[in-house]
């Protein structure tokens, strides 16, 4: 038992350090139900996004598939979690499983992979930032979310941004200009909020060659069609306008304050 709490604790010591995101018991109960298999429901997020390399595992919802609705439907919850989700994270199971030994320290977490991203094969790249992304995700939207975010994260998109509908306008912005698929993002840089996006499955905690955006996620929104299309066919921009009512300010803050 000790040994295993002691394993429990550094593994969770290890994703608190290498992302300097501490995130609250209180906030993924809101996020997240438990997995069986956990001892408390607090662990279901951390759990998915720190296991040990080649034992990742699909985080449940904290709310139901329709617990969205009307802005994002149940349909579209229901296969983007449970298909394309899952799919990311039996990938990037079986991804790991090829991978020469050496090159995976099995005692780190999915963001120390990401800090190593350059040196892995293009499978592992896209399924790890997969799985980390939607997980991020989940969790930053809420039923009855939406309104504006309060506190230290307010006051910095006023600083950062000059006012929320500003910072609003240019999200969206990144959201309408990423080409194909991606994601749009609210950062940490260098202490300043920026908004950006990156492509596919990459995110900005990924170290991969080239200029791209970097920082602390704040806030994420996935752009692939398959977020969208059942409900909103080709009209991106609805799906984006829909995104701000289900928001979970509380979660963006939080990870803010971290
Ligand atoms: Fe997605």
């Amino acid at each position: 038992m000790e040994n295993n709490n002691t394993r429990r604790n550094f593994l969770k010591k290890t994703a608190l350090l290498s992302t300097g995101t501490i995130i609250g018991s209180s906030l993924f109960n809101a996020a997240f139900a438990a997995a069986p298999a956990l001892n408390t429901e607090s662990e279901s997020l951390e759990n998915a996004i720190t296991n040990v390399p080649g034992t990742y595992s699909l985080p449940k919802l904290g709310y139901s598939y329709d617990g969205l609705e009307p802005h994002i439907d149940k349909a579209t919850m229901e296969i983007h979690h449970s298909k394309h989700h899952q799919g990311y994270v039996s990938n990037l199971n079986k991804a790991i499983d090829t991978l020469d030994s050496n090159l995976i320290d099995h005692t780190k977490s999915l963001e120390n992979i990401f800090e190593k991203m350059s040196k892995f094969p293009e499978a592992i790249r896209n399924n790890s930032g997969g799985h980390y992304n939607h997980s991020l995700f989940w969790s930053l939207m809420k039923p009855n979310g939406g309104g504006t975010p309060k506190g230290k994260l307010a006051e910095a998109i006023n600083t950062s941004f000059g006012s929320f509908d500003e910072f609003k306008k240019q999200f969206t912005d990144a959201s309408m200009k990423r080409f194909g698929s991606g994601w749009a993002w609210l950062v940490v840089q260098d202490g300043k909020l920026v908004v950006g996006s990156t492509a596919n499955q990459d995110n900005p905690l990924m170290r991969l060659r080239g200029k791209g955006l970097k920082g602390k996620p704040v806030l994420a929104l996935d752009v692939w069609e398959h977020a969208y299309y059942l409900k909103n066919q080709n009209r991106r921009a609805d799906y984006v306008a829909s995104f701000w009512n289900v928001v979970d300010w509380d979660m963006a803050e939080n990870l803010f304050n971290s």
